[in-house]
């Protein structure tokens, strides 16, 4: 194994580092979207449960996984006692990280674009402004594609340190500064009051509905980056005497607030534009969600505000654009840290063109949007994210030395073979997770 892996220097850039994969578009789009979409409140009560009781479990077997093998997916299960005829899954879950840039990028780029328009339309060049915002427009979306993969490679090439936690340390602090004062100033707005009484009344009737609770399971392992590995590597990157178990609580805790303060900002924002004039319900009577909601429906009520609606559009594709960078380096360390340390490559070599490679796929999805962008997506988040996460549960669980794992525990905290979480999470990691995965994914797959 390769020497020099990388570690985060500090607990304050892990946390960055790691809090800062978890948030990104999942938590400022897709969450309050989904919660849009899945009837308000209700939908925000069962994501907290599932995040908790799911995903905190999960994201604490990655970091022990990564941090015991101090490598990927694949070097991790190889070096494993018990490990072997995990492998292909390791191979699979680096693929699929892959495969979430390829489409992440697509969608990043769209927010790099509107981050733009601000400043054309400042000095007056219209017609750029129109351009860089026309979705439609193939050239356009390949431009800020690229450009974001740019950025990504960029950092990435930096390597744990300099590139990863350095880069996060940056951005995170700015991004959650930027949210509060957006949301504080949005929620100051006519009409604000509305939408938070959407967003924070349930409707109980809502919450045993099966397509709420899958949908909140999927927004739970896209917003921790479970499964396919990301946690796992940013884990082996880990110092010895930090505690993981605390480590863990602060990634969720983050993530969860996060995406809760977005639905305090992008709820309230849509009544807002409603009381505006702007069209925020379709056709059957549901709020709109989706990729309408946040290009059309927040740039109209940017526009709505007149001047202050320049700057405030501005900070808000900016903030969109950083969470979504954060996020995609930590897609693409799961097959550089794959070259790097199983394949003894050269981490810069590697970075391009690993990066090039999940590049080309963008392009492909940006050619044939309507009939790939969807698969892609569906493949990797509803269907991929949680088998994965099911194998590692299973690993852990059932197949991984439980002395190996509690010494792996005990490095940055000595007392924890007699604490509650020694008591609670083997339980949930062997069996209450994996069931409640199987559950939900037979549900979705209509057999009950
Ligand atoms: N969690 C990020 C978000 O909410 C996206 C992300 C980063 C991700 N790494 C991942 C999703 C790995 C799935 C797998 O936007």
């Amino acid at each position: 194994m390769a020497k020099s892996r990388g570690e985060f220097s500090s607990t304050f850039g892990f946390v960055m580092a790691a809090a800062g994969s978890a948030i990104g578009l999942g938590n400022i789009w897709g969450f309050p979207t989904q919660t849009a979409q899945n009837g308000g409140a209700a939908f925000v009560l069962v994501y907290l449960v599932l995040a908790f009781f799911i995903g905190y479990p999960l994201l604490m077997a990655e970091f022990v996984i990564g941090r015991h093998a101090r490598s990927n997916p694949v070097g991790a299960y190889r070096s494993i006692a018990g490990g072997k005829t995990f492998v292909p899954a390791g191979y699979f879950g680096i693929i699929v990280a892959g495969l979430i840039l390829s489409f992440y990028s697509i969608l990043a780029g769209w927010m790099v674009a509107h981050a733009v328009e601000p400043f054309f339309k400042l000095i007056g060049a219209d017609h750029l402004a129109a351009w860089v915002v026309d979705q439609s427009n193939i050239t356009r979306n390949i431009l800020f594609t690229s450009l974001f993969y740019v950025l990504t490679i960029g950092i990435i090439i930096g390597g744990v340190k300099s590139g990863i936690e350095k880069w996060s340390s940056r951005l995170m602090p700015t991004l959650i500064f930027m949210m509060i004062l957006l949301t504080i100033y949005v929620l100051t707005l006519d009409g604000a009051s509305d939408g938070l009484e959407v967003y924070l009344l349930p409707d109980f009737n809502k919450i045993t509905d099966p397509q709420l609770i899958l949908s909140a399971l999927g927004q739970s392992f896209f917003s921790l980056s479970l499964g396919v590995g990301t946690m796992l590597v940013y884990g082996s990157y880990i110092a010895n005497k930090e505690n993981l178990v605390y480590l863990g609580v602060f990634v969720t805790l983050a993530d969860i607030a996060i995406a809760f303060l977005a639905g305090l900002l992008i709820i309230p924002a849509m009544y807002v534009a409603a009381n505006a004039g702007t069209e925020i319900f379709d056709p059957a009577g549901n709020l709109i969600s989706g990729p309408t909601l946040v290009f059309q429906v927040l740039p109209e009520l940017f526009n709505s505000m007149g001047p202050v609606g320049i700057p405030v559009a501005l900070v808000f594709f900016v903030l969109m654009s950083i969470a979504a960078l954060t996020s995609s380096i930590s897609m693409l360390e799961v097959p550089v840290s794959y070259a790097v340390d199983t394949r003894n490559l050269q981490r810069q070599h590697s970075t391009w063109v690993i990066g090039g490679v999940f590049w080309i796929i963008s392009i492909i999805l940006v050619a044939n949007f309507e009939t790939l962008f969807g698969m892609v997506v569906s493949f990797t988040t509803q269907y991929s994210q949680p088998l994965l996460g099911l194998i590692i549960c299973i690993f852990i669980g059932w197949v991984m030395n439980r002395n190996s794992i509690l010494e792996e525990l005990k490095k940055g905290s000595p007392t924890v073979a007699d604490s509650i979480f020694m008591k609670v999470w083997p339980v949930f990691v062997k069996v209450i997770s994996p069931l409640l995965i199987i559950l939900v994914f037979l549900q979705s797959l209509n057999v009950f």
